[in-house]
């Protein structure tokens, strides 16, 4: 059995991020895509660990073989613990990759795990959840990088962010 997990913040899951995940679902018998949950990051997320595993079951729902989990602490423990030995990312530009194959390196002397890159497609080689929130907080339309279902939640947690905001000015 081949299984890969495919991690990331996913705050929010974007139409690049489901193209990844959805080559690797051809590439693997099984893939977890997994949400890093740290705490210590968490005031910086729009959205909760819990929302965005929503997102992403919705989202994943059209894959057989895909299904979402939370993790804590390290990437290698939550593949040892799950008998995972790949670990997949979408490279979007040569900017990516000094990042990632550090990573991948770390990750793999810590732990018996291969790190799989997939060219992200043209289309989505701009794409960041952090530009898709910006652009979003300013007005500009989105509507074509992430999913509908995405798309209102977004529209949502940005207006109650800004009535927070002036609420606080
Ligand atoms: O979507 P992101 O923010 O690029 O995802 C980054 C993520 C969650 C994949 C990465 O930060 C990660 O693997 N975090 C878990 C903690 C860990 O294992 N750190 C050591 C990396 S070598």
């Amino acid at each position: 059995m081949r299984r890969a997990v495919c991690p990331g913040s996913f705050d929010p899951v974007t139409n690049g991020h489901i193209d990844i995940v959805s080559r690797a679902s051809a590439l693997f018998d099984e893939v977890v895509v997994a949400i890093g949950v740290n705490k210590s990051k968490a005031s910086a997320r729009l959205f909760s660990a819990e929302e965005r595993m929503e997102m992403l079951r919705e989202a994943t729902k059209g894959f057989d073989n895909v299904t979402v989990a939370g993790f804590s602490g390290l990437l290698t423990t939550f593949c040892q613990e799950n008998d995972i030995r790949a670990i997949v990312k979408g490279l979007r530009a040569v900017s990516d990759f000094d990042y990632e194959l550090q990573m991948a390196q770390m990750n793999s002397s810590l732990v018996d795990v291969e790190t799989v890159f997939i060219p992200t497609s043209p289309e989505y080689s701009f794409l960041a959840s952090s530009l898709v929130k910006e652009v979003a907080m300013f007005g500009g339309d989105v509507s074509a990088l992430v999913p509908p279902f995405v798309l209102d939640r977004l529209t949502v947690r940005l207006a109650e962010k800004r009535a927070a905001e002036s609420a606080g000015e």
